[in-house]
């Protein structure tokens, strides 16, 4: 046991996660369990809703501004993607960029990454991939890709906004030793703007974004045995000021109980559970975050309606 938590609870860092979550005074869960299969496809699904800005706004970036971005990064750079996802946007980025040498992408789902490599590598045929599968945020060594070049990192899609503070100066700091002195990144960054705009884009009108939360749930009830009931719960969106960001929460619509992994849960009407927090920034805010891990911004590329940014960074 392990304050009070069963072994084989330990030892399943879902059950853990839920566990320990639900049983704070603030109920959370962290947002990286949101992504099984179910959920990464209703993420996909979001990417594709009018009131979701980011993923537009970011591609539009990478295609208006390929030249700039191109001569922001040295020819034969070898490109380092943290958390790789479907690849779309790295792309966009490889075909603008100049003699590219190598593409190492990270990310933790195996399937995931396999299939995004052999589709660049067939893409690219003289890139040489070298994907690693790990969290971005463990610490590890990149493989050795022969020298000259420099490296460059790349960090799309706001995921950043994802990362309490600590996490994002972790992942700075371990792009600063995997790239080097000389090294570059590129980083996508929803921007601050208008509350209305923020929360329609976690809240759509046709419920995906709801049905992306509430998936949480079900997979509790399928991979831990838990009985909540999903009907008894509503998706929100929230606003918090102090953390700049944008909250997904789960609420609860009346006093309630839910068993899983053994042990009950008890919900008051209106409690919450905090699922993600998508962090928004200023120019200067992102810098202060930048700096904390050793880089400065260097360039800053934005969408034409200046809702979206992609930063790039130079070593302090
Ligand atoms: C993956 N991440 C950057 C998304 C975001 O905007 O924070 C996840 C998301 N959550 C709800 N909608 C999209």
């Amino acid at each position: 046991m392990l304050h009070g938590i069963d072994n084989d609870v330990v030892e399943n860092a879902f059950a853990r996660d839920v566990v320990v979550g639900l049983s704070a005074d603030v109920k959370t869960l962290p947002s990286r369990w949101l992504y099984d299969e179910r959920g990464s496809e209703l993420f996909e699904e979001i990417t594709r809703q009018d009131e979701y800005y980011l993923t537009r706004a970011e591609t539009s970036i990478l295609r208006e501004r390929r030249r700039d971005i191109a001569d922001f990064v040295e020819p034969g750079t070898i490109l380092v993607e943290y958390g790789a996802g479907a690849g779309v946007k790295t792309e966009l980025l490889l075909a603008g960029l100049r003699v590219p040498r190598g593409y190492v992408p990270i990310d933790v789902a195996g399937a995931f990454l396999a299939e995004t490599s052999s589709r660049i590598a067939s893409r690219f045929p003289s890139l040489c991939v070298r994907p690693i599968e790990r969290n971005f945020l463990d610490t590890f060594e990149l493989p050795f890709i022969g020298s000259g070049g420099g490296r460059t990192g790349f960090f799309p899609g706001s995921t950043m906004g994802n990362l309490s503070a600590s996490e994002g100066k972790t992942l700075l700091m371990q792009m600063s030793r995997h790239l080097g002195d000389d090294g570059r990144a590129i980083i996508g960054v929803d921007l601050e703007k208008n509350l209305d705009t923020l929360l329609r884009a976690y809240d759509d009108g046709a419920g995906v974004t709801a049905a992306f939360n509430l998936n949480l749930l079900k997979r509790i009830n399928v991979e831990l045995g838990g009985n909540f009931r999903l009907e008894k719960f509503k998706h929100a969106a929230r606003w918090n000021e102090i953390e700049k960001a944008v909250e997904m929460h789960l609420v609860s619509l009346c006093d309630q109980s839910a068993t899983l992994c053994g042990r009950t849960f008890n919900f008051i009407t209106s409690e919450t559970v905090h699922t993600e927090s998508s962090r928004k920034y200023t120019a200067e805010s992102f810098e202060q975050l930048a700096r904390s891990g050793g880089w400065k911004v260097a360039e800053l590329w934005q969408d034409e309606d200046g809702l979206f940014g992609l930063f790039g960074l130079i070593r302090c």
